[in-house]
C-alpha cells in the first residue's frame, strides 16, 4: 500500500490527472485529480459500481456479503441493511457501547495498579471485538477474559493513517475519462490511494503533523469532500460509518475520562506500517503508561 502511495506521489509530481500501473500482471488505472476522483465515486458511480473482488456464491454462500456484491444484488442488499444504522438503533447499540467498556476499564484498572504498561492495540481489538459479537451477533466474546478469544478486529486512526488506504473499483462498462478521448475499457479495475490523498500537502500541508485544527467547519468547508475518505465516498460508502465513529468516540472517551495517557519508556512513536497487514497498520505493539485519575 505504500507503493501505491508511491504511484500516486510520481503522477501527481509530474502533474498527471492520472495514470497506470501493473499490479503483479494486471493493468491498474489510477486517478490523481480530486475531481476525476469525485466522478468515479458518485457522478459516474453507474460504470464503477463494484469492487471486482471474485467470489463463488453456489459454493461459498457466505462470501456473497455486501462489500462483494455488485449490481441489483448489491443495491438490494445495501437496501435491507442501511436501516441497520438510523439513529434509533444507534442509540440503542450506544449501551451496548457502554457495557462492553466496563471489561475494558476493569482490565486496565488491574495493570494500572501493577504498575505495568499496556499494548493499546491489544486493549482495542478486544473492546472492538466484544462490540461486533454483542452488536452483530448478540454474542458475549469476553476477550478480556480470554485474550485468545477468536474475532479480531483493528479500528481506528483517520486520515494520518486510513486503514483502508486503498479504494478500489473496477470499471463496468466503457468509460470515456471526461475532457479526453480516452476510454477505459470495461473491467479496468481502478485503484484511489486514499492515503496518497489524505497526505498530499496541497490539501494537508504539512501532512505529517498531527493538526485537528484541520477539521474544523471552516477547514473542512475550504476543501473538496474527496480530500478525506478513510470511509470511501459515494453510493458505496462504508455502511457502518456512523457506528464506527460511535465506537471509537466511546472507547476514547472512557479512556481519558478514567486515565492520564502516557507513552511506554521505549515508545518510540515509531509508525513503521506493518507489511502483512491488508489493512493499514502500526507494526508491532504501541505501548502505554496509564495513571488512574481519583473519581
Ligand atoms: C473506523 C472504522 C471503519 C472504517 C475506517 C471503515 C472503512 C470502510 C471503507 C473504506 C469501505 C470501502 C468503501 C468503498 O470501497 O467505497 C468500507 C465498506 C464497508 N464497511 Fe466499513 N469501515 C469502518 C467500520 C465499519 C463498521 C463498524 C461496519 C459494520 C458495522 C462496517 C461495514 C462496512 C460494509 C458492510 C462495507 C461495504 C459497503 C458496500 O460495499 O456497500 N464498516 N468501510
Amino acid at each position: 500500500m505504500m507503493d501505491m502511495k508511491a504511484c500516486y506521489d510520481t503522477l501527481r509530481e509530474r502533474k498527471e490527472k492520472f495514470g497506470g500501473l501493473y499490479f503483479f500482471t494486471e493493468p491498474i488505472f489510477m486517478p490523481v485529480d480530486i475531481d476525476l476522483i469525485k466522478n468515479i465515486m458518485s457522478k459516474d458511480f453507474a460504470h464503477f459500481q463494484g469492487h471486482g473482488f471474485t467470489f463463488n456464491e453456489k459454493y461459498d454462500p457466505l462470501s456473497a456479503h455486501l462489500f462483494n456484491l455488485e449490481g441489483e444484488k448489491w443495491k438490494n442488499m445495501r437496501v435491507k441493511l442501511s436501516p441497520t444504522f438510523t439513529s434509533g438503533k444507534m442509540k440503542y447499540m450506544f449501551k451496548t457501547l457502554l457495557d462492553c467498556g466496563g471489561p475494558m476499564i476493569d482490565h486496565l484498572n488491574g495493570i494500572c495498579e501493577k504498575k505495568e504498561e499496556v499494548d493499546i492495540k491489544e486493549i482495542l481489538a478486544c473492546y472492538t471485538t466484544d462490540i461486533i459479537g454483542s452488536c452483530a451477533f448478540g454474542l458475549e466474546c469476553n476477550s478480556f477474559k480470554d485474550p485468545d478469544a477468536e474475532f479480531r478486529t483493528n479500528g481506528q486512526t483517520l486520515r494520518k493513517y486510513p486503514p483502508v488506504p486503498i479504494l478500489n473499483r473496477v470499471c463496468s462498462s466503457d468509460y470515456k475519462i471526461p475532457n479526453t478521448d480516452i476510454i477505459l475499457p470495461t473491467g479496468t479495475k481502478v485503484f484511489i490511494s486514499s492515503l496518497g490523498i489524505h497526505r498530499n500537502e496541497e490539501y494537508y500541508p504539512d501532512p505529517m503533523k498531527f493538526d485537528p485544527e484541520r477539521f474544523t467547519d471552516e477547514n473542512k468547508a475550504s476543501r473538496s469532500n474527496y480530500t478525506w475518505m478513510p470511509f470511501a465516498e459515494g453510493p458505496r460508502i462504508c455502511i457502518g460509518l456512523r457506528f464506527g465513529l460511535m465506537q471509537a468516540k466511546t472507547g476514547l472517551s472512557m479512556l481519558l475520562n478514567n486515565y492520564r495517557i502516557l507513552p511506554g519508556k521505549n515508545e518510540t512513536y515509531d509508525m513503521e506500517i506493518d507489511p502483512q497487514n491488508f489493512v493499514l497498520s502500526k507494526n508491532g505493539t504501541v505501548m502505554l503508561r496509564l495513571e488512574k485519575l481519583s473519581t
